[in-house]
């Protein structure tokens, strides 16, 4: 079966708006979690061209690198470190417009310089996060946090 990704739209938005029902198709029909969190990042990856994308998973007192899209990372992060680790621990998103004044960041590449994070939640728990990342300052904003939000709640359903 062809799996091309039509990428279509000139702002974030209409990207975006062209490739949620996409998304929802791929992981429609399949609860493999290695297959769709990997296909997930593999969509927003040939989108956006982000620097890094990926997700971490909580494994006990720590976050553990699962699928993901773009150069080696961090394996492991502990509970309430670094950008991750801070969305984890409050279950809230963060998003970082400059990383280098987020106290704690944790750069597994100096290339990164902006970034957003996204809690996945089961039952009010965090199961999971999506970390995004930018090569350049100030890249992401609300529009970002809305759809990546909305793709982490369908990631959800994988846990
Ligand atoms: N910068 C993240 C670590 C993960 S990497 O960016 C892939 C953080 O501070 O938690």
């Amino acid at each position: 079966m062809a799996e091309d990704l039509i990428i279509t739209g000139n702002t974030k938005n209409e990207l975006y708006e062209g490739l949620l029902p996409q998304i929802k198709g791929l992981i429609t029909g399949e609860s493999n979690q290695v297959a769709n969190l990997g296909n997930i990042c593999a969509a927003l990856k040939e989108t956006f061209d982000f620097f890094w994308i990926g997700f971490y998973i909580v494994d006990g007192k720590e976050l553990v690198l699962g699928p993901f899209q773009g150069p080696v990372a961090c394996t492991r992060i502990a509970h309430g470190r670094g950008v991750c680790g801070t969305a984890w621990a409050k279950n809230e998103t963060q998003l970082v417009p400059d990383v280098d004044l987020f106290p704690g960041h944790i750069a597994c590449s100096s290339l990164s310089k902006s970034e957003v994070v996204i809690p996945i939640s089961k039952n009010g728990i965090v199961v999971a996060i999506l970390d995004v990342d930018s090569s350049e300052l100030n890249d992401f904003d609300a529009t970002d946090v809305e759809y990546l939000t909305e793709i982490c709640q369908w990631a959800s359903d994988l846990f």
